[in-house]
């Protein structure tokens, strides 16, 4: 595997001569904050030597190196999920390469299904933390201690003073933002009736099928994490759940994008 990281990395420092500082992956339907960014650099991932090409629709596959709020930031437009049938490996590869390219801080986003009454489609949710629900363990195997430990801590996985920011920028602002607990799910099946009502009663505020794996990793190699959720649909309480399809997730993702990305511009700052 470090073979391959190497081999990525130097390819990517040859292309860019750009070392970020900040790591941002775009969840469905809210790769748009990347046309906010004074871009240097954005290559497609089928240019990218050992790098997985997402096969999703609107998940356009790009990595964006450039400026956002005067800060070096490296942007994956569109990620790996596990439903697709990457291995666990390939779908948190790309963090390891931004590690290794220098970033210090990782946004990840992401669309998900809220679970409470306290929501409404397109609010946004801060995560607070998450429970794991994917079959595989992205740090199962051999442990490579230059990476990390064997066992990482996960308190404090999503960095407290950066929520705490997050949430004063929203509120600010008006934008009506929610905090709570991501539920990270296998899928490509959106939940059941019961699946909603058993993750809600299990502590969890929203669910989707992404950011989990890539949060382990990058708590693993010490990379601080903030993430936030887009509520896409609602399946709890059930008399709330309503038919939902990828279109309609990137839709709702598209109305909530423009206040997610003044957030993570103000942040950034
Ligand atoms: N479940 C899983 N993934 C999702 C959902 C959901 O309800 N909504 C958007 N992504």
């Amino acid at each position: 595997m470090i073979e391959k990281i190497n081999e990525t990395v130097s390819f990517l420092k040859n292309k860019t001569n750009f070392t970020p500082q900040y790591g941002i992956i775009l969840g469905s339907g809210l790769g748009n904050l990347t046309s906010e960014i004074d871009i240097e650099h954005s290559i497609s991932y089928d240019e990218i030597p050992n790098f997985p090409v997402s096969t999703v629709k609107d998940h356009s596959g790009k990595l964006v190196f450039g400026t956002l709020s005067g800060k070096k930031v490296v942007a994956m437009k569109g990620r790996f999920h596990y439903y697709e049938g990457w291995s666990i490996e390939e779908v948190v590869f790309p963090v390891r390469v931004m590690k290794f390219l220098g970033i210090e801080t990782l946004f990840v986003s992401n669309a998900a299904g809220g679970m409470g009454k306290q929501f409404k489609v397109g609010d946004l949710m801060i995560i607070t933390d998450h429970i794991n629900l994917q079959p595989e363990h992205p740090l199962r195997g051999k442990n490579d201690e230059t990476f990390g430990p064997r066992f990482p801590d996960m308190l404090h996985a999503y960095n407290p003073a950066l929520i705490e920011k997050a949430q004063k920028i929203a509120d600010d602002n008006n934008i009506v933002c929610h905090q709570g607990v991501y539920v990270g799910v296998q899928g490509p099946t959106f939940e059941t009736t019961a699946e909603y009502r058993a993750f809600h009663i299990m502590g969890g505020d929203a669910v989707g099928m992404s950011t989990v794996p890539e949060v382990i990793i990058a708590r693993h190699m010490g990379i601080e994490v903030f993430g936030m959720s887009v509520i896409t649909d609602l399946g709890y309480p059930p008399e709330a759940m309503e038919d939902v399809s990828h279109d309609l997730v990137l839709a709702a993702a598209k109305n909530a994008e423009p206040a997610m990305t003044l957030i993570i511009k103000k942040l950034l700052k």
